[in-house]
């Protein structure tokens, strides 16, 4: 363990720096058109399911793992594990961030885009006409350099903030901005509520229409369940590499789980309400954040506002997710290759962010995949990391735990911190094995359903 190794400046500062990396675009674009799209509130319970018992478990696992090696995922495997291949989960982890990163930071730039846009009162002239939005994104998108500008602004806010360090930089804006997320967040859900006719956004949240779920769309939920919460590539880990050992991380993980479940329903309330209220299109798909949206705020009154506070929060929650996942690849070669945290995260940031580029070009920009890969280059990547690369990494994180480093190692940590509260091993390694199981079976059943073509449940 590294002597001065960094440290979170306080139990708060973590919590916040955890829930910051866990609430983001995936919360409040991803959710809710996924579930608009994949039977409303159908989509919600398996993904409520999936985050219960496999995204709580696999929270503090990682924690755990972090904690007890103080270092990030590539290291961390390797001092459990020595000479074993086990570090490839490590890997796989920094890998899936260069995978994810690469296109959260064109959406990154999108949304920065649209900041900007609804400040200058840009929608105004888009009030009631999804058509016309539509257009103005699709133009943009499909733009050659300015998403690309805009991406690199984005990156270059993730790069400044981890170059000023763990307690200087990550925690110090996630205690700023997660705060705000939520209290802007909840005067927009208030907002579209008290709208004529919002509450029948809420019934389409909250009524489940099983007929709409199919095994892609379980899958789906199982992916984002640990896509949302930041699970199965190793953030949690080096989140949790600078913990000291007061820190309960039982109860750290039910407040970053609770957190993250309670900002993408809030989301979904604040966006759907408002959709409904003015009668827009809730199956609208991924454009319904940056087509949808922008047509319907303007129609009320003070939408200028109502647009710029969503955007904004958006803005932060896409932020302080970024920053997580680029802290994994700077983590890796502070700790494995001795580099310094400005060297890393510039370098590696500008890698990320040319690989940025041609998910960005991929909408139509100049770069075209999608006849042989059936998608662009934007998608695969989404698909990749949410689909398969989270859910296999998380999974193999628990059968680490229970086939080679043991349950009674892993309790021996856990229990540190967390003294008056008593909790089986017994229970641990049944909640771990399903964990596993539940990951291997939904990847099965999607997997038999693209050969067979009849999944085996959906
Ligand atoms: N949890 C983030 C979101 O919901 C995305 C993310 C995935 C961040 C994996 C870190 C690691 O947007």
């Amino acid at each position: 363990m590294s002597q001065n190794r960094e440290q979170w400046g306080s139990k708060l500062g973590f919590i916040l720096a955890a829930s910051g990396s866990a609430v983001g675009i995936g919360n409040i674009w991803k959710y809710p058109h996924m579930a608009g799209q994949n039977g409303g509130a159908a989509f919600t319970l398996v993904y409520l399911a999936c985050i219960l018992v496999v995204g709580l478990s696999i929270v503090i696992a990682e924690f755990v793992i972090g904690r007890k090696t103080q270092l990030s995922p590539v290291g961390a495997f390797e001092q459990l594990a020595p000479s074993t291949n086990w570090k490839w989960v490590g890997f796989l982890g920094v890998a899936s961030a260069f995978v994810i990163l690469s296109f959260y930071g064109v959406v990154g730039g999108w949304v920065l885009k649209y900041v900007i846009v609804s400040i200058t009162g840009g929608f105004n002239e888009l009030a009631g006409d999804p058509d016309a939005a539509g257009k103005v994104f699709n133009t943009f998108i499909t733009d050659t350099w300015s998403p690309i500008i805009y991406q690199v602004f984005f990156m270059a806010f993730c790069v400044w903030v981890i170059v000023n360090g763990v307690k200087g930089g990550i925690e110090k804006w996630s205690k700023i901005m997660m705060p705000l997320i939520v209290v802007l967040l909840a005067v927009l859900a208030v907002r579209g509520m008290t709208l004529p006719g919002g509450m029948k956004g809420i019934s389409f949240l909250f009524n489940p229409r099983f007929e709409d779920l199919t095994a892609n769309s379980i899958v789906l939920a199982l992916g984002h369940s640990f896509f949302t919460v930041s699970l199965g590539m190793g953030t949690m880990i080096t989140y949790g590499s600078y913990l000291n050992r007061k820190q309960n991380l039982l109860n750290s993980a039910v407040w970053v789980i609770a957190l993250d479940t309670a900002i993408a329903m809030l989301a979904g309330i604040a966006i759907f309400t408002t959709v409904f209220a003015l009668g827009a299109n809730p199956a609208e798909g991924p454009g319904l954040i940056f087509v949808v949206l922008p047509s319907v705020f303007s129609q009320l009154a003070g939408g200028t506002l109502w647009g710029t506070m969503f955007f904004v929060l958006l803005f932060m929650a896409a932020l302080t997710s970024a920053i997580s996942i680029l802290e994994v690849v700077t983590a890796y070669f502070i700790d494995q290759k001795g580099w310094s945290r400005k060297k890393a995260t510039i370098q590696f940031g500008a890698v990320i962010t040319v690989v940025g580029v041609f998910c960005s070009l991929s909408m139509g920009g100049g770069v075209n995949i999608t006849e042989f890969l059936g998608m662009t280059f934007f998608d695969v990547m989404d698909y990749l990391s949410a689909k398969y690369m989270l859910p296999i990494g998380g999974m193999l994180t628990a059968i680490f735990i229970l086939r080679k480093w043991g349950i009674p190692n892993f309790m021996a940590e856990l229990k540190i911190g967390m003294e008056d509260t008593n909790i089986s091993s017994g229970l641990v390694q049944i909640v771990l094995t399903i964990a596993a199981a539940v990951v291997a079976f939904i990847i099965f059943n999607e997997v038999y359903a693209e050969i067979f073509g009849k999944a085996l449940i959906g």
